[in-house]
């Protein structure tokens, strides 16, 4: 990092509480040029394609620049929705250096995107974008990621656990798994190189999803006979698959990573631990953020500044701040609700929070935080 580049990020962290000096005048740019975001990076829509009538698969070729993504990172798509810039994470679901028939020179990643409930986002999509036409793309992000020290031990097996639009970033490994068996060349000169040896862990695939609704059956019906090492099980929990089942096998020296809801991946840790599977050999990538159950008396006295105006509020404990103050009828900036985008970012003046991604509580003092997945621990002080 230069010494310019850590000058802005200083200024930027000590004056205004944020990554660059970009991101602080971001809003006052965004009047002239409102698409315009900070660190961020073009992509044409190639492909546009519903899987079902909730899912849609998209084919984008990044500019240039865009860093070089591993299999199971996720992006930042941001559009602009009627005027209103909306952002949502996505996980690419195509290996990082996989080839495009149609357009053999140029960089192309696959996003699959499933219509959420609230669906402001998705449900615009379609209507916002059209083939030819560009979308932001934040960096690749997320270190949810095969590891190579798992790799270098073929005899480790790997266990990839979804439910639902979960399966994404497993594509993308397997994908890669794919690539890196056949020695297939990479298509670009930084993509990420086959490891020397071809990887040989076993791999069980076990992927829930309800009736009818599992993707990309017949990619994974392939990719089982390019890998010989792979087993997938298409379960329907409904039908009386469970995990208890699916999991039997599942060693201690497994690596087993997780992707579903924040309820699924619960019951996976539950299982897992009934079957004394070591929390260090897994990884775990989830789309909402658990409820945790009411404290003794279930609530916390909250002091907001916005705008120069004080108001003092009370906030229950068992949901989150965003959420909370919009029960108030206080508006608060977000875009994913997930903790990924940061536009929920807010000054904490003092109190703890638990962030309930990871669980860890904050210190008392003045601090950043994501409202979306923050909760109130001791009464706050917030500044919005
Ligand atoms: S709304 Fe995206 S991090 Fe909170």
């Amino acid at each position: 990092m230069n010494l310019l580049t850590r000058l802005n990020q200083v200024t930027a962290k000590t004056l205004f509480h944020t990554e660059s000096l970009g991101s602080y005048f971001e809003p006052l740019i965004q009047r002239v040029k409102p698409a315009w975001r900070t660190h961020w990076f073009r992509a044409q829509v190639l492909s546009l394609k519903p899987l079902r009538d909730d899912v849609l698969q998209l084919e984008l070729a990044p500019q240039k620049t865009w860093p070089q993504a591993k299999a199971g990172q996720h992006v930042l798509l941001t559009l602009e929705i009627n005027g209103r810039l909306m952002t949502r994470p996505f996980s690419i679901s195509s290996a990082p250096d996989q080839r495009q028939t149609l357009q053999p020179k140029k960089r192309v990643i696959r996003l699959t995107i499933k219509h959420t409930a609230d669906g402001a986002f998705t449900s615009a999509l379609s209507q916002h974008i059209s083939v030819g036409g560009f979308v932001n793309l934040s960096a690749p992000q997320g270190e949810f990621l095969l590891s190579d020290s798992v790799l270098n031990l073929p005899e480790t097996p790997l266990w990839l656990v979804a439910a639902g639009s979960g399966i994404t970033p497993f594509m993308a490994m397997l994908h890669q798994l794919a690539l890196s068996t056949h020695r297939l060349k990479p298509l670009f000169a930084n993509a990420i190189q086959s490891p020397a040896h071809k990887p040989s862990n076993p791999i069980y695939v076990v992927y829930f999803a309800k009736a009818g609704e599992h993707l990309y059956v017949d990619e994974l019906t392939v990719l089982a006979q390019l890998l010989p090492q792979l087993k997938v099980k298409l379960l329907v929990r409904k039908n009386g698959d469970n995990l208890a089942t699916a999991l039997q096998g599942c060693l201690a020296s497994s690596q087993v990573l997780i992707c579903g809801p924040g309820q699924f991946k619960q019951d996976v840790d539950h299982q897992l631990d009934a079957i004394n599977h070591p929390p260090q050999h897994r990884q775990a990538e989830y789309f909402q953020a658990p409820i945790l159950p009411k404290t003794d008396n279930g609530e916390q006295h909250i002091q907001l500044t916005q705008r120069g105006k004080q108001t003092q509020l009370t906030l229950a404990t068992n949901d989150t701040l965003l959420n909370g103050l919009e029960q108030q009828g206080i508006s608060a900036t977000f875009g994913c609700r997930i903790g990924v985008c940061h536009q929920c970012q807010c000054v904490k003046k003092s109190g703890v929070v638990r962030n309930l991604r990871t669980g860890e509580l904050s210190q008392q003092g003045e601090q950043l935080i994501q409202l979306c997945i923050s909760q109130a621990v001791t009464p706050l002080e917030l500044e919005l």
